[in-house]
């Protein structure tokens, strides 16, 4: 039996153009060019296609929340500074109901308060934090490995 070809859409929030310059101790060096090659070979290893996107604009990155309907099957979200405050990006995810990994480079849950309640946690599969560069591919792969169990299962 062929396995579908599944389309993800990668979505980085805020200030993550700037990774690589941006506060190295607690983000890494990775620039998000590295974190982005990482992630289309493991694409490649996995067998889905993959658009990427940046935006330090909230509207924007509703608009590509938004236009996931009908067109991809997942979406892989660091939304940044905009967990811990969007509703409006949760209201998208959770209107186009299209499956969705939150990842975050650093461990929100043990930083400032802040940091600890995300809106976006509630209406994704699962969120993985804490493993810098590494928590993208651990998302895509979680991700594709829902979607290939549960369109099985279901
Ligand atoms: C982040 C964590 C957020 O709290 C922060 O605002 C970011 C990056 C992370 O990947 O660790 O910009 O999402």
């Amino acid at each position: 039996m062929t396995q579908p070809f599944l389309k993800i859409l990668v979505l980085h929030g805020p200030n993550l153009n700037l990774l690589g310059k941006r506060e190295p101790g607690i983000y890494g060096l990775n620039t998000l060019q590295d974190i982005n090659a990482q992630l289309f070979d493991v694409a490649v290893e996995l067998g889905v296609e993959l658009s990427i996107e940046q935006s330090n604009y909230e509207g924007v990155l509703v608009d590509f929340i938004q236009g996931t309907f009908d067109v991809f099957d997942g979406l892989l979200i660091n939304p940044a500074a905009y967990t811990h405050t969007s509703v409006a990006i949760r209201d998208a995810i959770a209107a186009v109901a299209v499956p969705t990994v939150e990842v975050h480079l650093s461990n929100i849950h043990k930083r400032e308060t802040f940091r600890h309640h995300s809106y976006i946690a509630p209406v994704a599969i699962g969120q993985i934090s804490g493993f810098g560069a590494e928590s993208y591919r651990l998302g895509l792969q979680a991700l594709v490995h829902h979607l290939r169990t549960a369109s099985s299962a279901d």
